[in-house]
């Protein structure tokens, strides 16, 4: 598949649920309202589209939410999805969770053909934890992360980078990374979906987080690319990798590979951007899928050539108004 700007898009991240058992602060207001049930893609209606997306040259595709583990039957869907690995058609199939349901799940999920995965964990301190998540127990997590390992599971931890919060927290986050093995990406607060408060005031720069890192850390450039907004460094003490994603103070937009499926299958082909595709409706219109391919093809058209968010101090307001749950993180 290939875009305006002759960029190939190769990858698709799919958000399976707006659900979550977490409420993190920056992410969603306390009293969210999800979605009917019956607003989702089944998951037959899933395994579909994402089928017709590894057929049309999707190779690494990416499960989030909301909390993927959190949806009733996931793991039959992943079985079931996990066919396009054996084929050599998808290269990678990965997935983003909170690591809430990972102790139940990691062995399963390895099992299947998942060999990444990245799990969000914004501060080691328990009571931030639940403070920041509204509602999670950290020690769920942190077996979920021991199980993970344990089933051979590579790990990159996800970390928002919050103001007041966890600032001082992440040269002990990148010894910590060190010493599991965990690669480390910080991220910086994006304004997608009303949260019910200001999201500036937790606002941190990364490049400030990365000059305070530098003290004790020695960070070399990588050449490591992913085709998303992360920029990646060496960390030599440690031998992992520091990623930041900075959406917001740098353009990243040039070599963009990727778009984004909703749990109630409308695609976009930008986070930062309001245009999108109904799929789920051309899905259902149409048995022999012209109807989705045409809506696929569409879709290409309209990848912008990059994002307009701003978030700045009288600013604070999201830039778009659906959340990181709905399109997937
Ligand atoms: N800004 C930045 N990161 C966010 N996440 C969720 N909402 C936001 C936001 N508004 C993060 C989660 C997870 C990743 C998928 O996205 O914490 O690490
Ligand atoms: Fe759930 Fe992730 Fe949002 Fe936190 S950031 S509420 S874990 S979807």
């Amino acid at each position: 598949m290939q875009d305006s700007f002759d960029r190939s898009i190769t990858y698709l991240r799919v958000s399976v649920t707006d659900r979550c058992d977490f409420r993190c602060f920056y992410c969603m207001p306390e009293n969210i309202e999800f979605l009917p049930r019956t607003d989702l893609l089944s998951f037959e209606e899933l395994d579909q589209v994402c089928t017709r997306f590894v057929e049309r040259g999707v190779t690494k595709l990416r499960l989030t939410g909301g909390e993927p583990l959190v949806r009733r039957g996931i793991l039959d869907f992943i079985k079931r999805f996990s066919r396009h690995l054996g084929t050599g058609a998808l290269k990678e199939l990965t997935l983003t969770t909170n690591g809430s349901q990972l102790a139940k799940y990691a062995f399963d999920l390895k099992a299947c053909g998942i060999n990444r995965i990245n799990v969000s964990l914004d501060t080691l301190d328990p009571i931030k934890f639940a403070e920041i998540t509204r509602r999670g127990r950290i020690n769920d997590v942190l077996a979920g992360l021991d199980a993970a390992q344990e089933a051979g599971l590579k790990v990159k931890i996800n970390t928002v980078a919050l103001k007041g919060l966890n600032e001082l927290e992440l040269s002990a986050m990148v010894k910590w990374c060190g010493e599991r093995g965990f690669d480390l990406t910080l991220i910086e607060t994006m304004p997608l979906g009303d949260i019910g408060g200001d999201r500036t005031d937790h606002y941190l720069n990364l490049d400030t987080v990365r000059t305070q890192l530098e003290r004790d850390w020695t960070l070399t450039p990588s050449t490591h690319r992913t085709g998303g907004p992360a920029r990646y460094y060496e960390i030599g003490e440690t031998g992992q990798r520091l990623g930041l994603i900075t959406p917001l103070s740098e353009h990243f937009c040039d070599t963009c590979n990727r778009m984004r499926l909703t749990c109630t299958g409308t695609l976009y082909m930008c986070l930062g951007q309001d245009r999108s595709v109904n799929l789920r409706d051309a899905l259902r219109a149409d048995a022999r899928l012209t109807k989705l391919n045409a809506a696929m093809d569409h879709a290409l058209t309209l990848k912008p050539k990059g994002h307009e968010f701003v978030i700045a101090p009288g600013r604070g307001g999201p830039a778009l108004k659906r959340h990181m749950s709905v399109t997937g993180g």
